[in-house]
Formats: structure tokens, sequence, C-alpha cells
């Protein structure tokens, strides 16, 4: 089989389609060699002495992991001096990221979760990096947090990479989804997948099934259908997976179908499910759209949301349409 690597599919990309101008194949390019510096740490483990607790609060107050913080400043050291970008933001920094003076300012603005999955850093479980992309305002002079609150029906671009048994990067830029595999002898990204696309019906669902005594009502009446299984109303055996690297579950949402939800429930409620929406639900539902599925928030379209905080939290449905749909129109009936 022929070939084809992340930069080579970039340009004809841009020569079919127009869709990828130089400065956001920089930025791409960019971010997937900072995958691949990170997936490097990851494979290393414990002989990196990557493993284990910072024992310091991010703005989520999760205490972060010393991984998180270095996947962090790979991403931001990687992307400060391209001139593609005007500012980033991550879920490991309170506030947004300017550019340094010494370089020049560009038209992007990149929003990643630097390392999903922190539970399971620890104990050699699948774990990965989610970014966004978003176009600067026309004009921008010195950006702001308010720069970033644009819906996620405006990113140009949205990816993933997962830090498995294989290392791989899922991208979108608006025309369809395409995994690329890490060969880790040529440290190169090779295209392994074209135009992805999630069956639609599926017998698999995801979620964290220990919170179901909190969920709202429409959520346990679902829930409570799928389980009923074979002789419930809707009549097959649904089977459950639950990796808690959300990059993990989207990966294999992608690969056979399924549904993946973090709902919100009775609990807090200021804060409404645990994902957060600028950089986790948002670059994700672009994917998942892209791949054929569909995202929703129990309401509406994951990327219609208004965006109010850059660390906001959304509920979250995802994956295959039809179970999406189910379960979104179980929420409007109630
Ligand atoms: O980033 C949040 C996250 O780690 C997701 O990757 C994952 O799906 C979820 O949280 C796991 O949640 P829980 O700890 O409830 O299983
Ligand atoms: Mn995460």
């Amino acid at each position: 089989m022929k070939r084809i690597s992340l930069t080579q599919y970039l340009v004809e990309e841009q020569r079919e389609h127009n869709t990828i101008p130089a400065e956001l194949r920089l930025l791409i390019e960019v971010v997937a060699r900072a995958c691949k510096t990170i997936s490097h740490a990851v494979g290393k483990g414990a002989l990196g002495e990557v493993l284990g607790s910072a024992d310091i609060e991010n703005v989520q107050g999760e205490v972060q992991k010393k991984l998180d913080i270095l996947s962090n400043e790979i991403l931001l050291e990687a992307n400060e001096w391209g001139g593609h970008l005007a500012a980033m933001a991550s879920e490991e920094m309170e506030t947004i990221h300017r550019i340094p003076h010494r370089y020049p300012q560009g038209e992007y603005m990149l929003l990643f979760d630097p390392l999903d999955g922190s539970s399971n850093i620890d104990v050699n479980v699948s774990i990965g990096t989610i970014f966004s992309v978003l176009k600067a305002p026309e004009g921008l002079g010195v950006p702001t947090e308010a720069d970033f609150l644009q819906p996620g029906s405006k990113q140009v671009a949205a990816g993933y990479a997962v830090y498995g048994p294989q290392t791989v990067l899922v991208l979108t830029t608006g025309n369809g989804v395409n995994c690329f595999t890490l060969d880790r002898e040529m440290g190169s990204w090779v295209l392994t997948q074209r135009n992805m696309q999630i069956p639609l019906e599926t017998k698999e669902y995801a979620v964290n099934a220990s919170n179901a005594r909190h969920w709202h009502a429409p959520v346990t009446r679902y829930m409570d259908e799928l389980q009923a299984g074979v002789t419930g109303p809707r009549g097959k055996d649904f089977n459950m997976r639950w990796i808690a690297s959300m990059v993990a579950d989207v990966h294999r949402i992608l690969n056979r179908g399924g549904i993946f939800m973090y709902p919100a429930d009775m609990r807090d409620p200021s804060k409404p499910g645990r994902l957060r929406l600028m950089y986790e639900a948002n670059p994700i539902a672009f994917i998942v759209e892209q791949a054929g599925g569909a995202a929703t928030n129990g309401q509406i379209r994951i990327m219609d949301i208004k965006p109010e905080l850059l660390h906001q939290r959304v509920p979250v449905f995802l994956g295959s349409k039809q179970e999406v749909d189910l379960v979104t129109s179980y929420h409007k009936e109630a």
C-alpha cells in the first residue's frame, strides 16, 4: 500500500478542496509533532519519571498529574513560535495564553485538553490529547478570553490523539474524518483510515453507571430501556464499555458505533456534567458529526451552544445518530 504522510494529506487536501491554507497546515503539523512528543513521554512511563501526581490543583479543582503539566508545556512550547496563532487556551490553565511578543501573531486560536483521561495515566490505559482550532476575530489586537467564546460550529479544525497500543491521530478540517497512525520507528504520521463513518445503529453504550442514582428522568428512562435488552422496548441486548478516557471511548465509537454519555445530574447544579465545552465536547462533536454521528447536550447540538465561560461544562450525548436522537427526544419530551 502506498504510504501517505500527514503532510502529503494536508497539501493534497488544500489543492483539491482549498480547506487547509499554509498557516493552518503548519498549525496541524505542529500539534501533531507535539502529540508525537507526548506519545513518547507516555510510552516511557516510569522510566521517564512522568507518572504520578504533581500535587497541584488546576482551575477545575482537580489534582494535576505530572503528565498533565508536561503535555501542556509541550503543546505551548511547540505552538508559540510558528506565527500561526493569536493565543491558546488549555484545560490546565485558568486564563488564556498569549503569544510572546518576540514572535509574530497569527490568525488562529488553539484550545486543548493536553492529557485526556488523566485517571488512566498511572495504570497504563489509553489516554489522549484533544484540540480545537478557531479563527481569531477579524482585526484582533490583544486577544482576550471573550475572543475564544465562539460556538463549536465556528471550528475550522479539530482532532484528538490516542496514546494506546497504537498512537493514532484523528483529524477533521470540515471535510470528513481521517485517521493517521504514528509509525514509531520512522517518527511519521501515516494515513491509515480515510473518511471514517460511525455506524448508524449500535448495540453498545458508554456511561459511568455508578452515577445512575443521580441521573435526571430522561437519562434513567433511556438507560432502563437499553438495559431491559431483548425483552424490553428496544428488542435487543446492549453491551456496555467505559474506559474513562473520552478519547478512547470516542475512538471505539468512531470505529464500530455506540453512544457516549456524560449527562448532567442532580448533584451540583454549578457543574452540568463533567466534560468541558470548549476543548472536549466541541472538538469531539465536530469530529463525530463529520463522521455521520450526532452530538447534543440533551436539548441542542453541542456545536450550537453559545459559550459563556472558557472552562464551562456541558452534558454530552454523542455517537451513533439514532441513539443520540432518541435520548435527545426523551429530554425534549420531559
Ligand atoms: O476529561 C474528563 C474525563 O477524564 C474523560 O476523559 C472521561 O470520559 C471522564 O472524565 C471519566 O469520568 P469518570 O471519572 O466519571 O469515569
Ligand atoms: Mn479531558
